[in-house]
């Protein structure tokens, strides 16, 4: 029998959160049950501030669906299995999974909504061995790499903002008669670049599922001048490498968080400019991506996903990820959404139109159709 429950948000931001955070509290209102929100992941839990967990009311979540970030906060640095901890002036790791534990008991907290990627998923997994007493996670990310769910909600938002931003670009690089290389995020896959490509009209796509010849891009560039259109735009996933190569960081990774990828687009820009003397310029959307109000689709895949949580915790007695299947929302094995991460197959649809249409992955040369996966005609 549920009385409270309690909602958190973890890993990078993606557009929707607040729309999951306003349907599970609104639908669990509903069935009478008190909603606690902890503030920055499970810091809140941790550190014992005053506003650490907060009350999520109806005036709490009040007309927050169309807005970006989250009203809990967030971090990627928050693993309480290995949490930084200040000891004479410096931050050593320290494991106060138990303390987490032990606040979720102290304040009644019949089960966890945990809102985040494969990292706050394994997490939730990983407490609930420990003694939380239920957990329904939420699957987010902007990167739509997540296993187990065909979709997550975020992804729609960021490429809507990819596609404006090359929108933007080809009128500059038209005007310019430039190459214009655009980074947009992608750690290990690249349905961002692929979808944002495709849909903005670019020539190059380079994403961490095919590794690149800058050969390739520099053939299809000089196709291009010599039909007469002298400019060209390279869309480039943050997590793209070339043959042989390695992938592009600005951080490197540290013991509480991940490495910062970044700086390909201005590697294969410098790189087109050298082979062919061509103007070429790079750009980092970066966390552009990231921000914003989420698109239509989001918002209502949030919303869905929040209820749906909702009501499997009250017509369920199990744990797992709410996550879409041909449309239609399940509750499925957290150990569902650890797999290994969801990257572009090379039969993908997307990919093969991409090909179509002519334009460069920086593999095979313009004109070279790979084998579909169109079924037989009957
Ligand atoms: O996981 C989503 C993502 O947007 C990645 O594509 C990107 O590498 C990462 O977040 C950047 O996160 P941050 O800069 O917040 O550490």
């Amino acid at each position: 029998m549920i009385r409270t429950i309690a909602v958190n948000t973890g890993g990078g931001d993606a557009p929707g959160l607040n729309a999951v955070i306003r349907a599970v509290a609104i639908s669990s209102h509903w069935r009478g049950w008190r909603v606690l929100g902890i503030r920055h992941g499970y810091r809140g839990l941790i550190e014992g501030s005053p506003d650490g967990v907060v009350e999520l009311d109806r005036n709490a979540v009040r007309g927050i669906t169309h807005l970006g970030g989250t009203i809990l906060g967030s971090t990627n640095r928050g693993d309480p299995f290995n949490y930084p901890v200040e000891r004479g002036g410096e931050l050593v790791p320290m494991d106060v999974s138990d303390d987490v534990v032990r606040r979720v008991r102290e304040l009644g907290i019949d089960a966890l909504v945990a809102i985040g990627g494969d990292g706050s998923i394994r997490l939730a997994a990983r407490l609930l061995g420990k003694g939380l007493p239920r957990v329904i996670a939420v699957p987010k990310t902007i990167d739509n790499d997540l296993p187990g769910t065909d979709v997550t909600f975020g992804f729609d938002t960021a490429v809507a903002t990819a596609v404006d931003a090359l929108d933007k670009v080809h009128t500059t690089a038209q005007a310019h008669e430039r190459v214009m290389v655009v980074e947009v995020m992608g750690r290990y896959a690249g349905w961002i670049a692929l979808h944002a490509g495709i849909a903005g009209g670019a020539d190059v796509i380079l994403i961490p599922e095919i590794e690149f010849d800058v050969e390739r891009v520099c053939e299809k560039i000089l196709r291009r001048e010599a039909r007469g259109r002298h400019f060209s735009i390279v869309v480039a996933a943050e997590g793209a490498r070339p043959r042989g190569g390695q992938m592009r960081f600005k951080r490197a990774r540290d013991e509480f968080a991940e490495a910062q990828l970044g700086g390909i687009a201005e590697q294969v820009a410098h790189d087109i400019e050298q082979r062919i003397h061509k103007e070429t310029r790079s750009l980092v959307l970066g966390h552009l991506q990231r921000g914003g109000s989420p698109v239509m689709t989001d918002r209502l895949l949030a919303l869905r996903l929040g209820c749906a949580a909702t009501r499997f915790l009250a017509e369920t007695d199990r744990s797992g990820l709410v996550a879409v299947r041909h449309n239609e929302i399940e509750l499925v094995p957290l150990s569902d959404g650890t797999k290994h991460l969801r990257t572009v197959p090379f039969d993908s649809n997307v990919l093969q139109t991409g090909r179509d249409l002519g334009l460069c992955f920086g593999d095979e040369p313009e004109g070279t159709f790979l084998p579909t996966t169109l079924p037989p005609t009957r």
